[in-house]
């Protein structure tokens, strides 16, 4: 059977550069590009769908006979906080519309993202294990517990094949992130190739669990393209690539932009970040199916800093605008 996947939050940081890897794979023609908000590539078939009403999704489903669904529609750690009842309303809706759709129509496949929003002051901070105490202090972390139990429900009651990553934070010149914990290792580079000086909110020495985004991307495919009996973690996979804190990040920034300048001015994000793991054990993920990353910093720093200095010469953009995806 021929397979054509929808993906729902296509225009999300992951979304954005996961969606062409997917087609890539799969042809334009079978993979489904969904999000709540317009058309973010001109590539491939494209459907607008809000997650939160199930009609729409079945309605997607039924129109191309979707055979896997790539859930990544989410509202991150940061901006969960600003409004924790409607995070938890749109987080929790919008999954459970998802197992339901995939449950009635007999999906294949099911991929749904969760983090390490998932580990609060319970867990072990150095190579947090993949079965640690779960007790999130952000409603986006609750949402990511809550959901894992979730998807394994579905799995254990209805035999639903839905597998699951617990992403670091993604690092990656393609498109920016949308209001996690991690945002700023994005955005120092932007910041560092426009010559600017970054105003960070994290604290210089706050270390958090980070990935390049084709580490991420790679991650994805191989755990959903694994055989199904090697999937023995039903409620979500620890993966791990590099672990830095901002003055890391700084000091290899510096090495090929010397002028980089950086101020310190923690927000609540601190505390969000000072409640998560700073290492990440993934032995399990190994094990089950094979992941190893492939980035370290110093890879990451290079590849960030060579493509973003491409782009902002290549298309002229104003030193103002860096709301872009690539
Ligand atoms: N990058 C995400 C966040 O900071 C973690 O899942 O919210």
């Amino acid at each position: 059977m021929e397979n054509i996947i929808l993906v729902i939050g296509a225009n999300g940081q992951l979304g954005s550069v996961l969606t062409g890897a997917l087609q890539e794979k799969y042809g334009s023609k079978n993979v489904i590009v969904s999000d709540i908000s317009e058309q973010k590539t001109t590539k491939g078939i494209f459907e607008r769908i809000d997650a939160t009403n199930m009609d729409r999704i079945q309605e997607v489903v039924s129109k191309y006979s979707v055979t896997q669904i790539y859930h990544l529609a989410a509202i991150l750690s940061a901006n969960g906080e600003a409004n924790p009842l409607k995070t938890w309303d749109i987080n929790m809706k919008t999954l459970l519309n998802v197992l339901e759709v995939a449950r009635i129509n007999n999906i294949e496949k099911v991929f749904y993202p969760s983090s390490i929003a998932v580990f609060g002051s319970g867990a072990t901070q150095v190579n947090t294990p993949n079965d640690a105490y779960l007790d999130p202090a952000t409603v986006y972390g609750i949402s990511k517990v809550s959901g894992e139990n979730w998807a394994q429900y579905y799995y254990l009651k209805y035999g639903l094949d839905i597998r699951s990553i617990r992403y670091p934070g993604i690092v990656g010149y393609q498109s920016l992130p949308g209001g996690g914990t991690t945002d700023y290792a994005v955005d120092i580079f932007h910041k560092a190739v426009l010559d600017e000086t970054y105003t960070c909110f994290l604290s210089e020495n706050t270390t958090l669990p980070m990935m390049y985004i084709d580490d991420a991307v790679n991650a994805t495919i191989a755990l959903m393209e694994a055989p199904k009996e090697a999937i023995k973690i039903r409620t979500s996979y620890n993966i791990a690539g590099v672990s830095f804190s901002p003055k890391e990040v700084v000091s290899e920034i510096q090495k090929r932009i010397p002028n980089f300048n950086i101020i310190y001015a923690p927000d609540f994000r601190e505390e969000i970040a000072k409640n998560w793991p700073k290492s990440i054990d993934d032995s399990a993920a190994n094990a089950d199916w094979g992941w190893t990353p492939e980035y370290n910093l110093s890879e990451i720093t290079d590849v960030m800093i060579h493509a973003l200095n491409d782009y902002y010469n290549k298309e002229n953009k104003s030193k103002k605008d860096i709301s872009l995806c690539i």
